[in-house]
């Protein structure tokens, strides 16, 4: 069976929408409240996130070669994540998605999964 990064078209995409994420995080006021979160200077995150969802998407775990085990949740205990950033995220996340052309079945799919993960990222009642 292909895997989610297989279906998507691999490394070049992979990259490819994370850069669009990070874009319309950048640009888009309505993502501000996530935006302020991170560092001026989004190169790191860019380059972690893609890293990341290699693995994660069923690629190559280039994430954990470099890094160890990702400990997500532990990473982002510094920064307050109620339900208002868990859905910034995955609002952008489904953005990102649409304008990278992502065939819907498989977004939608993807769409579940995050938000499995951003879920659990929580660190704040709201
Ligand atoms: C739920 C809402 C989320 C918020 C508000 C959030 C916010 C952040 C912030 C502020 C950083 C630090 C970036 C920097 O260096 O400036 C970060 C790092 C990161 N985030 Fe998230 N994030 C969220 C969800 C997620 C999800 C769902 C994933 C994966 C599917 C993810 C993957 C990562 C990764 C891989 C890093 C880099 C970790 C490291 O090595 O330091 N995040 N996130």
């Amino acid at each position: 069976m292909q895997s989610p990064y297989e279906l998507l078209g691999g490394d070049a995409k992979v990259r490819e929408l994370v850069t669009r994420f990070y874009d319309l995080m950048d640009a888009e006021p309505a993502y501000a409240g996530i935006r302020k979160l991170h560092k001026p200077d989004l190169s790191q995150a860019r380059e972690r996130l893609y890293l990341f969802l290699s693995g994660w998407l069923g690629g190559p775990q280039l994430y954990t070669e470099r890094f160890g085990h990702p400990m997500l949740r532990a990473r982002h205990l510094p920064f307050a994540i109620g339900t208002t950033e868990r859905d910034l995220w995955l609002a952008c996340m489904d953005r990102a998605m649409q304008e990278t052309g992502i065939e819907q079945s498989l977004r939608q799919g993807l769409q579940q999964a995050f938000f499995k993960t951003a879920d659990w990222m929580r660190n704040r009642a709201e």
